[in-house]
C-alpha cells in the first residue's frame, strides 16, 4: 500500500516539476500578449487556503459570509474614480475577465433598450460578437480605419438609417491588434447631432483603460466623456495570476434589472452565481500597493519602451508604427520562428508587441537581435501543378 502511494507522489511531483518548468519557459519569451507578469502575490497566498465565494452582489450583503465583498467594493470604487463616474451614481463588480464585463455592459444595455440596435467596428474584440449572438440583439458592423479606430463616417450614416431605433455602441479603447481608440465624445456627438435619444455606449477598455486616465493627450473614453459603462482585464496591465476584470457602469442602471433571490439573501445583478472572490483580493492588493501613482509610472515605463522599441525596428529596415499614446508596437507579419519564439499574435498580415510594464529594453533588444538574424525563409509560392 505504501509503495503505490510513493509511486503516486512520485508521478505527481513529476508531473508537476515538467508542468512548472514549461510554464516558466513559456512566460519567459512572450512579448505578444497583453500579460503583466511582474506581480508579487507571495503575502496573500494563505488565503487560497479558504472556500471564499463572492456570490450575489457585492454592494449587498449576502447569507454566505466567506467573501471579499468589502475588498470587491474597494476595487470597484477605485476604478470608478479612474473613469470619472459619479461618486454617487456608481455600481459594479470583478468578473472573470474582459469578456465577461463586455458581456455585462451589453447586457445592462439590452434590458434598458429591448428595441435598441447594437453598432461596432470590425476591429473590435471577438467576445462582442459572441455575447451579442448570446443575448440576440440585433448588430451592425461599422467600417474600421486603417489604424484600427472606428470609422466615424461609416457609423454616422449606418445609424442615420436606423434613426428610429435605440442606439447600444460598442466603442473600444485599445483594440486587440492595433491598440486604437475610438472616441466616446466624437460618438457621443453623432448621437447627438442625430436627436438620437435612446442610447447606450459601453466602452472595452480592457487593456487599455488600466492607464487611460494617465494619457497625454487624453483621449474621450471615461463616464465624463459619454460612456455608461467600462470593462477592463484585471490580468492584462495589472497583472493578476487568474483571469479577472471588472465592469463599472451606473448604479441607477443596475436598479433596474436588480432582482432579489432569498436562497442567498442577496441581489442577483450578476452574470454568474458563485464568483471568484481571490481574484478581487489580488486585484486589490495590486490597486493597494501600487497606487495611482504606481499605475501611472508602470504607463510611462510601457510608453518608454515601446517608443524604444519603434524606433530600432525601423532603424533596422522592419515598418513597425504605433497609435497614439499606445504601448503597441505594429509590425508586418514575420518570420514563423521570430513569431513562434517570442509568441506574438498575428491576424491578415499584422503582428505585434505589446511593452507591458515587464517588458525592459534590453529583451527588446534581444527580440531585435534575433529579427536581425532570422533566416528569411521564402513563402512556398502556391500554384496548381496541372
Ligand atoms: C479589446 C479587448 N476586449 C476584450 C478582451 C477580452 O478580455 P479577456 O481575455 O479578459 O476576456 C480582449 C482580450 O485580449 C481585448 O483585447
Amino acid at each position: 500500500m505504501k509503495e503505490i502511494e510513493n509511486r503516486i507522489q512520485n508521478q505527481v511531483e513529476e508531473k508537476l516539476a515538467a508542468l512548472k518548468q514549461h510554464i516558466e519557459i513559456a512566460r519567459n519569451n512572450f512579448i505578444g500578449y497583453p500579460v503583466s507578469k511582474d506581480f508579487d502575490y507571495s503575502e496573500i497566498y494563505d488565503f487560497l487556503k479558504y472556500p471564499i465565494n463572492n456570490i450575489g452582489d457585492p454592494f449587498n450583503d449576502s447569507t454566505y459570509k466567506v467573501q471579499t465583498h468589502e475588498i470587491e467594493r474597494e476595487v470597484v470604487g477605485f476604478f470608478a474614480k479612474l473613469f470619472r463616474a459619479d461618486p454617487k451614481d456608481y455600481w459594479g463588480y470583478v468578473t472573470n475577465g474582459g469578456s465577461e464585463s463586455n458581456l455585462y455592459g451589453l447586457y445592462l444595455a439590452r434590458e434598458l433598450h429591448p428595441k435598441g440596435m447594437v453598432y461596432y467596428s470590425e476591429s473590435t474584440h471577438y467576445s462582442v460578437r459572441k455575447n451579442i449572438h448570446l443575448l440576440n440583439i440585433p448588430s451592425i458592423v461599422i467600417r474600421s480605419q486603417e489604424n484600427g479606430e472606428i470609422d466615424y463616417e461609416d457609423f454616422e450614416n449606418t445609424v442615420k438609417m436606423n434613426r428610429h431605433k435605440p442606439a447600444i455602441v460598442l466603442t473600444t479603447f485599445g483594440t486587440t491588434m492595433t491598440e486604437a481608440k475610438d472616441d466616446v465624445s466624437k460618438i457621443k456627438s453623432i448621437l447627438k447631432k442625430l436627436a438620437i435619444q435612446d442610447n447606450y455606449i459601453h466602452c472595452d477598455a480592457a487593456l487599455a483603460g488600466s492607464f487611460g486616465a494617465f494619457m497625454e493627450p487624453k483621449i474621450p473614453f471615461d463616464f465624463k466623456d459619454g460612456a455608461d459603462s467600462i470593462s477592463i482585464s484585471g490580468h492584462k496591465f495589472i497583472g493578476s495570476p487568474i483571469p479577472t476584470g471588472v465592469i463599472v457602469t451606473k448604479r441607477s442602471n443596475r436598479d433596474r434589472i436588480a432582482k432579489g433571490i432569498s436562497y442567498i439573501g442577496s441581489l442577483d445583478t450578476t452574470i454568474t452565481g458563485s464568483r471568484n472572490g481571490h481574484s478581487p483580493l489580488f486585484l486589490w492588493y495590486a490597486i493597494k500597493k501600487m497606487g495611482a501613482e504606481g499605475l501611472q509610472k508602470r504607463y510611462l515605463h510601457s510608453l518608454e519602451v515601446a517608443e524604444y522599441c519603434e524606433k530600432k525596428l525601423n532603424e533596422i529596415g522592419v515598418k513597425a508604427w504605433r497609435n497614439q499614446n499606445s504601448i503597441t508596437v505594429v509590425i508586418e507579419k514575420p518570420n514563423a520562428e521570430i513569431k513562434e519564439k517570442w509568441q506574438l499574435a498575428t491576424e491578415d498580415n499584422i503582428s505585434h508587441i505589446i511593452c507591458m510594464p515587464n517588458v525592459s529594453k534590453a529583451q527588446i533588444d534581444s527580440f531585435i537581435y534575433d529579427v536581425q538574424n532570422c533566416e528569411k525563409k521564402i513563402e512556398e509560392p502556391f500554384e496548381f501543378t496541372f
